[in-house]
């Protein structure tokens, strides 16, 4: 046979292989932003119990729940988790500033709260605490 011939019947023999043979579905791979994502949600939901939830009852949307932290992240300054942070870390320090927006919301709610979380929790952990109160308050 000659070799051109040989190439030829190769190729088809490949083509016709790989068109008739069927690659097993990929398995369904667990995303690691995912389990990121539920860990951070669990250690946030963990954190709200504990230093937010004696005022702030639950971040949830609708019913008897207080409403204060639905839609937050739309609302408060850009970049808004980065804004969030400092505001947890310490609102006191941001209107003592000069800061429109925390003035405006300590002037709108009479100034009953000081948030001074700042030597309680880690920045990680405030990060937490932004995917849970973005999940419950979309709810
Ligand atoms: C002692 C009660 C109390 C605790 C504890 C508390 N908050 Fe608040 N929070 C308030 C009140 C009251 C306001 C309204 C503003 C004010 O009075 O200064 C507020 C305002 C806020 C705001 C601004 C809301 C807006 O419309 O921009 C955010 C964000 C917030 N709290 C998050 C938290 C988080 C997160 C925690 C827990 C780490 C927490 N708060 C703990 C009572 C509390």
């Amino acid at each position: 046979m000659r070799p051109c011939l040989l190439l030829v019947l190769t190729a088809i023999g490949l083509i016709t292989y790989s068109s008739c043979h069927q690659s097993p579905p990929t398995p369904v791979k667990t995303d690691s932003t995912e389990i990121k994502l539920v860990a951070g949600f669990q250690q946030g939901e963990a954190l709200f119990r504990r230093y937010c939830a004696s005022c702030h009852r639950s971040p949830k949307r609708g019913g008897h729940h207080n409403e204060m932290l639905v839609g937050l992240f739309e609302r408060m300054p850009a970049p808004s988790t980065q804004y969030f942070i400092r505001y947890i870390q310490d609102s006191r320090a941001l209107e003592q500033a000069g800061d429109q927006y925390a003035v405006a919301v300590a002037r709108d709610y009479n100034h009953t709260a000081n948030h001074h979380f700042r030597d309680s929790m880690t920045v990680a952990e405030m990060r937490s605490l932004i995917v849970y109160i973005r999940v419950m308050g979309s709810r």
